[in-house]
């Protein structure tokens, strides 16, 4: 477990693994997420849609599979989620990572750099040298991918909800 010390106008912050009881606290931040993110980029009808009884149920399945993520939690809550595994797509890592969604209220607090750097180790850890993650072009969490040290190495065309999209690859090595 990583503990951020707390500062003043917000309460300590721990990055921990997530346990299956998670689900529904990752499910939420996921969709969440998702609406705030992706409003005016992915179809709104899509966004609506989204449902957090089946994230829930996506996210006990990848448990039970062995799957793996980390949590930010304040206070017992879970705000933030990050997850990996093996690169899906590009031969230029052996890891991705899958997931990275954090509560809007809790961003530019150094907790997503946490989110990150727990699961580029845990994927070393497990012997996936280097890390891929794709993101949408116009994402602006790009940005944050760049200040990190990705690379950016590839890009994709994609449809999510019948919207043809761009997406883009960074790239850590080791
Ligand atoms: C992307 C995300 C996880 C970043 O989390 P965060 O906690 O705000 O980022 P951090 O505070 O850890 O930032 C780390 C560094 O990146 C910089 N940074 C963060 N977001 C940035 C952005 N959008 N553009 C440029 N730089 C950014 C920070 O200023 C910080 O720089 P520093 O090293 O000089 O201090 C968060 O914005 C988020 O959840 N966004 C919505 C979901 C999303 O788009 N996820 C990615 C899907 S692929």
């Amino acid at each position: 477990m990583l503990w951020m010390q707390p500062t003043s106008d917000y309460r300590a912050l721990t990055i921990r693994r997530a346990k299956p009881q998670d689900a529904e606290g990752i499910a939420q931040v996921y969709v969440d997420s998702w609406r705030k993110t992706y409003r005016g980029t992915i179809a709104q009808s899509y966004l609506d849609n989204l449902s957090v009884p089946t994230f829930e149920r996506h996210w006990r399945r990848t448990f039970a599979a062995r799957g793996w993520a980390f949590v930010a939690e304040v206070d017992g809550e879970i705000v933030g989620v990050s997850s990996g595994g093996r690169c899906r797509r590009q031969n230029v890592a052996a890891g991705e990572l899958y997931v990275l969604y954090l509560d809007e209220a809790f961003h530019r607090r150094g907790f997503g750099r946490a989110l990150f750097d727990a699961c580029h180790n845990e994927l070393a850890r497990r012997g996936m040298s280097g890390t891929l993650v794709w993101v949408l072009q116009n994402n602006p969490a790009r940005g944050f991918y760049e200040r990190l040290g990705g690379k950016l190495v590839a890009e994709s065309e994609i449809k999510i909800g019948g919207t043809a999209l761009t997406e883009v690859a960074y790239h850590w090595p080791d």
